[in-house]
């Protein structure tokens, strides 16, 4: 297949390209700065600049690809940091899970593209009620923290939109896979505390795992919303002291909630106390998925490299 990637160039963008290439697939990505652009073609890609949100461009750039698929992976996270005011932090990302979504369902409507794959989320979004692991069947949160109303929307909307056009729209768990994954730095820096009982609840997926999903969901016949996740989802009081030990760090803070509420916002408090983690048992099923990171255990250690002598005895504890 041709397949069309935007947001090629990202963290998972680029581990997606490879994988795409290696099953015989021929790769249009897009990248907006020069730099990236070679690098995409270096992986063996060709390169297109283009702005999601540029409906037209969009629209042209699709039509001149002919691709037979198309893969949005195109978000606006880089450097995030403030999640107290959770929404502002996310509007570039949200227009571009609903405008960004909706240019390139139009483009592919135009261009004839038979199937569409677009990236979601999973960790946090399901209803904060009854057991800790949710299957995508399972009702999602009705009242998100008020800062991420905005945020959890525009999930909605991308969830919506792709699948009603008979595309695929993947619940990613949390990624992570290199060093300069976003929770390495407050984790090394123990800035990253377990808030109250720590009971909230995590999906991870290692960013190999994810975009050998999604080269079977663009393989995949059919509409529908996978939870892309490990085998393993755990309350933050589990997985935590375990990374800090895998980066060598010391043991995680504990925050009452009041104080993470007032340094953190009522968002992630929220996360950390009551998430629930998701099910890959339907992409294991349908899409026959296996990840090669079952858990966050191995796969930490893998992506992270510790020196700290520990480390693969805290993985096993
Ligand atoms: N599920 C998760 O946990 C999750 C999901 C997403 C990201 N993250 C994390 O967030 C951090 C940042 O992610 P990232 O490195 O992928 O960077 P990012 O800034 O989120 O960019 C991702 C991709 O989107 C593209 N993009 C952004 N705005 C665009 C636009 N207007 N038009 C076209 N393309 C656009 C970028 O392409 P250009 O080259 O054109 O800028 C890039 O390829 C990473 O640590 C990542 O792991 C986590």
């Amino acid at each position: 297949m041709r397949v069309f990637v935007a947001g090629a160039s990202g963290a998972i963008g680029s581990r997606l390209v490879p994988q795409l290439i290696d099953r015989g697939h021929a790769v249009i990505g897009t990248a907006r700065s020069p730099v990236k652009a070679e690098r995409l073609r270096a992986l063996g890609a060709e390169a297109v600049a283009l702005d999601v949100l540029d409906a037209d461009a969009v629209r042209k750039a699709v039509v001149a690809a002919a691709p037979d698929a198309i893969v949005h992976q195109a978000t606006a996270l880089a450097g995030m940091r403030d999640f107290k005011h959770f929404d502002r932090s996310f509007a570039q990302t949200n227009r571009l899970r609903t405008e960004g979504t909706d240019a390139l369902l139009a483009a592919a409507r135009e261009a004839g593209v038979r199937r569409f794959v677009a990236q979601s989320f999973a960790s946090s979004r399901y209803a904060r009620v009854g057991g800790p692991v949710k299957t995508e069947d399972d009702p999602l949160d009705p009242t998100p923290a008020p800062a991420m109303r905005e945020t959890d929307a525009a999930m909605r909307y991308l969830d919506q939109a792709v699948t009603d056009a008979g595309g695929i729209a993947l619940r990613y768990g949390g990624f992570y896979g290199t060093t300069s994954d976003g929770m390495v730095e407050p984790v090394r820096k123990r800035q990253f505390p377990i808030v109250g009982s720590g009971g909230g609840v995590s999906s991870f997926i290692h960013l190999d795992d994810a975009a050998a999903a999604t080269v079977l969901a663009l393989e995949h016949d059919g509409a529908g919303i996978y939870n892309i996740v490990d085998d393993e989802p755990a309350p933050i009081r589990e997985w935590l002291p375990v990374l800090a030990t895998v980066l060598g760090a010391k043991p995680p803070r504990h925050f009452p909630r009041w104080l993470a509420r007032l340094f953190a916002g009522e968002a992630i408090v929220v996360m950390a106390t009551e998430s629930r983690g998701a099910s890959n048992a339907k992409a294991k099923r349908e899409l026959g998925w296996t990840p090669r990171y079952a858990s966050w255990r191995e796969g930490f250690v893998d992506a992270y490299v510790s020196p700290h002598p520990d480390a693969r005895t805290a993985i096993r504890t």
